[in-house]
């Protein structure tokens, strides 16, 4: 049935029209937003290469958590910067550090609001490494238990979700057990199964302070030119337990997402990171390109994708525009 029967443009004359064959729906409710706490007091203080977004100081981290549960938002995703780090990134599991202390806070203020927290050790190692570095590699099978205590400590401060982000073979498994033997059957883990070693989390590393000091991550993260390799790599976090997967970054990757959403039934969030985050705001200030626009168009993007969740930093400003809309 070609042209003249058929005319596309007949159910695009109304913006009713438009609604009723509308066939992605984006909503507050996929939306999670990223924080990122640190060390000290009465500290907001802006990441430069992520305007609008903040570090906050524990005595102030339930001002942006209220402002997320005001919008509608579900869940955060929380990140740390300690307060020291040393070889194997003991800070990490470490009660007394910014993100379990930011779990306790956020959790007796705002208990319905999803916590999530990142999991991995390359903001708390002298190294800047994921995991334990012996100088040229980082040891997979050692840095297993670390990822353990981190995930106990977690939970324990009142995290809902653990994401582990490290890219260890066999993480989800080790976590899994650990969580299953101390009793916490019922947290599910979100992995970043196939996370790519990206040039898009510049921004992030300068906000985390977790750039490598030497070398990079491609030992553990993935090549950007894989498409196979994400699909081996999903199935295994399911095997070994992921209640919820990941693709990141987003926007270079809407393939996988689609590839990943056909293969397997599991939700499946993507994470918009730092460097897509950073280029929109940079367009945006110069007036070269509509933010709002933009934005809901990406966030649309990765919805019609197969993405169930979306890790923003735009989620704040997303939230306000498709409430008002
Ligand atoms: C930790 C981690 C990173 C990001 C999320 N968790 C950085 C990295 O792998 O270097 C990046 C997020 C972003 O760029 O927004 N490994
Ligand atoms: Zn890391």
């Amino acid at each position: 049935m070609g042209f003249p029967i058929y005319r596309p443009r007949r159910l695009r004359a109304s913006e009713n029209l438009c609604a009723m064959i509308c066939e992605t729906d984006l909503s507050v409710k996929d939306l999670i937003y990223p924080v990122f706490v640190v060390p000290g007091k009465n500290v907001k203080r802006e990441i430069e290469s992520l305007p609008g977004n903040y570090h906050w100081s524990v005595d102030r981290i339930t001002k942006i958590a209220e402002k997320v549960v005001k919008l509608g938002i579900p869940a955060i995703i929380l990140f740390g910067v300690p307060s020291y780090k040393d070889a194997t990134g003991s800070s990490a599991w470490d009660m007394k550090e910014p993100v379990q202390q930011a779990c306790k806070a956020i959790k007796k203020k705002f208990p319905d609001l999803v916590i999530i927290t990142d999991l991995c050790l390359c903001e708390y190692t002298d190294h800047g490494h994921c995991g334990v570095f012996d100088g040229c590699s980082v040891d997979n099978d050692k840095t297993l238990p670390l990822l353990s205590k981190v995930a106990l400590s977690h939970v324990k401060a009142g995290a809902d979700i653990i994401a582990p982000s490290n890219m260890m073979d066999g993480y989800v498994q080790e976590i899994r057990g650990t969580l299953d033997k101390a009793g916490f059957k019922d947290i599910p883990i979100m992995a970043y199964s196939a996370k790519y070693a990206s040039a898009y989390y510049g921004p992030f590393r300068d906000a985390a302070d977790s750039a490598p000091s030497k070398g990079d991550r491609k030992s553990y993260q993935m090549d950007p030119a894989n498409s196979d390799e994400a699909l081996r790599e999903v199935e295994l976090d399911i095997e070994e337990g992921a209640d919820i997967i990941m693709v990141k970054p987003a926007m270079a990757f809407l393939d996988i997402v689609r590839r990943v959403h056909d293969t397997f039934n599991l939700p499946l969030c993507v994470y918009n990171v730092s460097g897509e985050y950073a280029m929109v705001k940079a367009a945006a200030e110069k007036s070269w390109i509509d933010e709002k626009r933009i934005v809901i168009e990406t966030l649309t993007g990765f919805k019609r994708a197969g993405a169930k969740m979306i890790i923003t930093y735009h989620a704040l400003d997303a939230a306000k525009w498709l409430g008002a809309k």
